[in-house]
């Protein structure tokens, strides 16, 4: 026996395999290219020939496969191998592959943790690297130090399969919206004929005001509590009508501040005026 089974050894399973390696933990690997096991054999593995051999041989075994579909795939062909056995899912996949996986694993009398990995193979075992994981409270205590093995940093999301794939795509939404941001700025920047590099140099000290925004954020939304802001929806309503005149006047493609202008508009169409931005999310919300 050993104390922990790694099943997919490509770039990110390998790195998850030798960071158990590192902190003291056995470790038995399986890989669909066998060959790939050999470095971490070096390194003190041991290579189980089957998935069954693999998931037989410790209490509990993390994924990393290409995504959750082959996954769903490796364990069915193994499934007398899995009752009484902890899964820790670490393979990349969208909402409902996730729920399936969860339910074929409680079905074979298995446990299981998801997780996505937001770093590079390079990163993993640093204190600093984090991997946001779903499952319930008691496996993230019981599994928490085999997590932060892996990324020191790593946080407890919730207890449903297909949370992950939800955080995802706020996140990135949240990085899209200040690239696209970047995309219609250096427009009307560019119409106007502002230096591209004036603009990139100012952009850096414009999201200085971010940080005071994430504060507000987080004092406001998971609350609901959207009383007495420093800028009310008003003002962002009346600022982002300008703006959108702006880009109009400059003759610029204008989507992104329209569909700004528009979505602050379904704010005040509520009587939210005095409220803060922020209480657009709970309106947009309810039209769900
Ligand atoms: N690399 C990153 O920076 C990174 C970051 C975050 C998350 N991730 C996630 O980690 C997971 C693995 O990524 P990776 O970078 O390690 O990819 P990779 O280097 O391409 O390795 C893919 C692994 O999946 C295995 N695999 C693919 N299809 C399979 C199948 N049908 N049956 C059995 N095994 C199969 C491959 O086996 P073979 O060796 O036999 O081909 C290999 O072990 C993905 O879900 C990815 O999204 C990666």
């Amino acid at each position: 026996m050993t104390d922990i089974s790694v099943i997919g050894l490509g770039a990110m399973g390998s790195a998850l395999a030798r960071a158990q390696l590192k902190v003291g933990r056995s470790v038995t690997v399986w890989n669909r290219t066998p060959e790939k096991a050999a470095a971490l054999v070096s390194e003190g593995a041991i290579a189980a020939t089957t998935v069954s051999e693999a998931l037989s041989a410790s209490p509990v075994t993390i994924t990393c496969v290409k995504s959750h579909p082959q996954t769903i795939e490796l364990l069915t062909n193994a499934a007398n191998a899995l009752p009484s056995k902890t899964i820790i899912e670490l393979s990349t996949g969208g909402a409902e592959e996730a729920e399936n996986l969860a339910r074929l694993l409680e079905n074979a009398g298995a446990k299981w943790v998801l997780g996505i990995i937001n770093a590079y193979p390079h990163m993993i075992g640093d204190g600093e690297t984090v991997l946001s994981v779903v499952g319930t409270d008691e496996q993230w205590e019981t599994l928490g130090p085999i997590i932060k093995a892996m990324g020191g940093s790593s946080v407890h999301v919730g207890d449903q399969a297909g949370m992950l794939a939800a955080l995802f795509a706020g996140l990135f939404t949240v990085r899209q919206g200040f690239m696209w941001g970047m995309i219609y700025g250096a427009l009307a920047a560019k119409k106007a004929g502002i230096p591209m590099q004036t603009f990139s140099d100012l952009v850096p000290i414009s999201m200085g005001m971010m940080k005071p925004y994430y504060d507000y954020f987080a004092a406001t939304a998971p609350q609901a509590t959207y009383d007495d802001p420093p800028a009310t929806m008003r003002t962002y309503a009346a600022a982002l009508e300008d703006v959108l005149a702006s880009f109009e006047a400059l003759g610029a493609r204008d989507e992104l501040p329209r569909l700004f202008v528009e979505m602050a508009q379904k704010g005040m169409d509520e009587g939210l005026e005095d409220k803060a931005l922020t209480a657009v999310i709970d309106v947009l919300a309810d039209k769900h």
